[in-house]
């Protein structure tokens, strides 16, 4: 019997076919260990929960981990980045879902603890809000030989576990995939820039001749400065690290404080990780142009005015 909660089972047709196409695009996950996993069932009489932004690629990851002989349970990693369709899909597959598009904080967190309540022996997260709430309330589960590994995805989490590790206080096998060379220097660098800027070309938003600010000049950000420049913008790049901001510019940006930079801002994009990175006061806000476009890419919704009431 699977278990969900899901926004519309009634988009299990139109998911099938958005796996079907990330399927034809991702053949070693989807196909070559889908293959061997099928003979092989090596996750046999595991359970496994992924805490993963819920989209047809994760979706075929879930469908491969399933055909190795896994019980799979999964949610999403971010309200706004689940594709309502691929979870009704996944459910009529008997992967365990429980996710949906614009959930609240409440119930992203009600979701997790359902993913959890399965007692899972291999964790995957991506932000790490799955294994921090494992941590903080599913003792029992952490501090049992349940849990035989753990696998973080993104720069925010791994960063998350290096701190608990070096408080004493991270108590499972953490595999921070976001470190391999083929993850960060590909996925962050040439795939999200290329993410972010054509969310925003695809809204019919001329980058050539704009200004556009990026903040940080890292794996991320460099992408989407590369991106952006190769649109035609005129980038300008805001950084804190003195090595990545000569990095920039030697490789041809303008490189300035933000508090500058914002002035002939039309498109602010961040991608560091950290909060508050273009400024938490208002004043800031009212001296930008008027129909600035913002962007975030970092984890969390934390870096630009999102919490300012304007
Ligand atoms: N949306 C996605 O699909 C996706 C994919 C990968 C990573 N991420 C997230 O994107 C964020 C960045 O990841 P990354 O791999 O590029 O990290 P990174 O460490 O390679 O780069 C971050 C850069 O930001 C700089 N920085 C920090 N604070 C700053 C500030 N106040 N102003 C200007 N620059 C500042 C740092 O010096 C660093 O160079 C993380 O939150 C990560 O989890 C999102």
């Amino acid at each position: 019997m699977v278990n969900y909660k899901v926004a519309d089972e009634s988009l299990a047709e139109k998911g099938k076919e958005a796996l079907y196409i990330a399927e034809s695009k991702m053949p070693v996950t989807a196909k070559v260990i889908r293959e061997r996993f099928q003979k092989e069932k090596p996750l046999k009489d595991i359970t496994v929960a992924g805490c993963l932004h819920v989209t047809k690629e994760t979706g075929n990851l879930a469908l491969t981990l399933k055909a190795g002989g896994a019980e799979v349970y999964l949610c999403g990693s971010n309200p706004l980045s689940t594709q309502d369709d691929v979870a009704a899909a996944l459910i009529k597959e008997g992967i365990n879902v429980f996710a949906w598009h614009g959930n609240t904080d409440e119930e992203f967190y009600w979701c997790i603890r359902k993913c959890l309540d399965a007692k899972p022996n291999i964790l995957i997260d991506d932000g790490g809000d799955m294994i921090v709430t494992a941590h903080q309330e599913y003792e029992n589960l952490i501090n049992s030989d349940n849990i035989l590994a753990c696998q973080e995805e993104t720069t925010t989490g791994v960063k998350r576990f290096r701190a608990m590790d070096k408080q004493g206080v991270l108590k499972v096998p953490l595999f921070p995939v976001n470190d391999a060379r083929c993850k960060n220097q590909f996925d962050n660098e040439l795939g999200t820039g290329q993410g972010i800027v054509s969310a925003i070309y695809g809204m019919h938003v001329l980058f050539a001749g704009k200004n556009v600010v990026i903040a940080g000049y890292g794996h991320c950000s460099s992408g989407m400065a590369l991106r952006a420049r190769g649109l035609g913008a005129n980038v300008i790049v805001t950084e804190v690290d003195p090595i990545k901001a000569l990095q920039a510019k030697f490789s041809g940006y303008q490189v300035m404080p933000i508090e500058k930079a914002l002035q002939d801002a039309d498109i602010i994009l961040t991608a560091t990780g950290c909060k508050h990175v273009i400024a938490p006061r208002k004043e800031v806000f009212d001296k930008l142009k008027e129909g600035v476009i913002l962007g975030n890419l970092g984890h969390f919704d934390i870096e630009n005015f999102a919490h300012i009431s304007c």
